[in-house]
């Protein structure tokens, strides 16, 4: 469905992995393909926002009338995200962002060592983007992140939301066979507060393509918007 209804709103969407170098040719990632975020994106455009998409390397194609900004570190994914976060009437994080990055990058390709059979990693934690975006007190967007899970599902997406300032969390089971990372498909339950006194509202979407699943999302996200816009002219 294409209609006019984002129009003259600023949408900014994270998607894909993050890659976090270890030396010259080494790096830490995921499996994330970019395919949620990029029909997010999609959708969100079909419906006249002006849409900002920040990408992980992935190899897709940028979905006509977006903005694309090609990142790589979840650093670098974060300070883009702060510049774009300000300006945006909707955050969406759908990016598989590393939460950890080796804490010394070496300069040089790293040695298998002859005579050790272990070798330990030391990692630091990478700044959480959507939480730094929950969290802002002035051009607050509303916040709409992800939640990545292979177990409990609805109770660790009840917790992202509330830890991380979420107005809307998506929260896919990435344990299912045919769904999630890399997928065409995905199945998402929706949780959200339509105001500080109301209870969460749940949504549960049966597996379906990415592209319809954005469009229902980006349809709530709709939905969410007129309600918050009627309450400001109404005291
Ligand atoms: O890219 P695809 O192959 O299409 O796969 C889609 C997907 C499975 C990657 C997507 O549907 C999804 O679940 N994205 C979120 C993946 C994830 O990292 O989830 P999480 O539960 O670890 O993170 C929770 C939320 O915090 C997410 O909104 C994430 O973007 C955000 N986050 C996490 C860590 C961090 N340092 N910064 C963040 O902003």
């Amino acid at each position: 469905a294409t209609s006019a209804s984002l129009s003259g709103r600023v949408v900014t969407i994270t998607a894909g992995p993050t890659r976090e170098p270890l030396d010259p040719v080494r790096y830490l990632s995921n499996h994330s393909s970019g395919k949620m975020g990029f029909a997010l994106a999609a959708a969100a455009a079909r419906h006249g926002a002006e849409v900002h998409l920040i990408s992980g390397p992935v190899t897709l194609p940028t979905p006509v009338g977006v903005t694309r900004h090609d990142i790589t570190t979840a650093q670098e994914m974060s300070d883009t995200a702060r510049q774009l976060a300000k300006e945006s009437d909707v955050f969406i994080g759908c990016a598989a962002v590393a939460d950890y990055r080796a804490a010394n990058v070496a300069t040089h390709k790293i040695k298998k060592q002859a005579n050790r059979d272990g070798m330990t990693l030391s990692l630091v934690k990478n700044p959480d983007i959507i939480a730094d975006v929950g969290g802002m007190t002035e051009h607050r967007p509303f916040v709409v992140g992800f939640a990545a899970e292979t177990r409990n599902l609805e109770h660790h997406a009840r917790d992202k939301l509330e830890r991380k300032g979420l107005d809307m969390i998506v929260a896919n089971d990435v344990s299912l066979e045919g769904l999630g990372f890399g997928a065409d498909q995905n199945a998402a339950l929706i949780l959200w507060r339509p105001d500080a006194t109301t209870p969460l509202q749940r949504r549960e979407l049966p597996a379906r393509d990415k592209a319809a699943l954005a469009e229902t999302i980006i349809g709530l996200i709709i939905e969410r918007l007129m309600t918050s816009n009627d309450s400001k002219q109404t005291p």
